[in-house]
């Protein structure tokens, strides 16, 4: 069976391998964070038919502060997706980074409605990216641009979740002071693969600040089996091994972090209200 990760990554931005033939059910999944946003359609089965990520400036520290630039961007990767699909897509869901509910709750809602998506879900983000990793007891470190997301698992429910706001802008910056070089031209050497070496010594206290951050919320909680590494951040080769090195617990990263938590809001849709998110 087609791992529904891994077709999210051929899929997502390339328009020629969305596919809507047999489903019965489209749900979108939209992701506000402060790096990318993105939207996911999934079928009635839970895979993804479609994708559409950009770049975006329209969250900090976790809060939507540019709302008409975060409505444009859903609307924008809403309308490109609509032209490909033969059928209406009206069901959607999103979320919000720990402890952010009172101001994204309404505001997040209201995205989605202005695009023209009844919402059935908007929940937090660690539980969104539990919807995909299905972890029982243990924890969830989501590394996204802006922020670091910590959450505890117990029975397969989230008890506690905490944000930090160090993230993968400042690895950047970092790379940026060191080279004397622009914000940009940082992003573009942290993602090449032939200077991943140098990038990691250069970056490595960041990155262990990050860890140990983690390692001081998950030292108060006891039984914790393991630790999941998810966000775009995780996507750096080595940053899971250096983390792990600090929070001294089972870590593991799954395949294309940065994924989950945006899958996890698609699938979202298929828990609610049985009845009314299939009708
Ligand atoms: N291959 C890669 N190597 C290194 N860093 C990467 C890679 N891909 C993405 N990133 C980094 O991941 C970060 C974005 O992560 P993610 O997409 O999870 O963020 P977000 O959800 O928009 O932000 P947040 O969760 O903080 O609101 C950026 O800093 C980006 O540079
Ligand atoms: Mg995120």
């Amino acid at each position: 069976m087609t791992d529904p990760i891994e077709h999210l990554r051929k899929i997502v931005n390339h328009p020629e391998n969305w596919d809507f033939s047999g489903a019965k059910q489209l749900y979108a999944g939209v992701d506000l964070g402060t790096y990318k946003t993105i939207a996911i359609i999934i079928d009635e089965a839970g895979m993804p038919r479609a994708a559409g990520m950009r770049k975006t400036e329209v969250a900090r520290s976790g809060l939507i502060i540019d709302y008409v630039g975060a409505l444009n961007a859903v609307r924008e990767l809403m309308q490109e997706i609509r032209k490909h699909c033969p059928v209406p897509i009206v069901n959607g869901a999103t979320s919000y980074p720990p402890k952010t509910e009172y101001a994204n709750l309404k505001t997040t809602t209201y995205i989605l409605e202005g695009v023209e998506l009844e919402v059935l879900n908007v929940l937090d983000e660690p539980t969104a990216a539990n919807r995909v990793l299905k972890i029982e007891n243990g924890a969830i470190v989501d590394v996204g641009g802006g922020t670091t997301g910590i959450a505890v698992i117990k029975n397969g429910k989230v008890i506690y979740s905490n944000d930090e706001a160090t993230g993968g802008v400042h690895l950047s910056l970092v790379l940026a002071g060191n080279y004397k070089i622009s914000y940009e031209e940082a992003e573009k050497i942290k993602t090449d693969k032939d200077k991943n070496r140098e990038v990691l010594t250069v970056v490595r206290p960041v990155i262990e600040k990050i860890g140990s951050i983690a390692a001081t919320y998950l030292d108060e909680f006891d039984d914790l089996e393991k630790v999941c590494l998810v966000g775009g951040t995780c996507e750096l080769e080595g940053f899971s091994d250096i983390v792990a090195q600090n929070i001294r617990l089972e870590t593991f990263r799954p395949k294309f972090p940065q994924f989950i938590t945006p899958l996890g809001i698609a699938l979202s849709c298929l828990d609610v209200n049985g009845s009314r998110a299939r009708d």
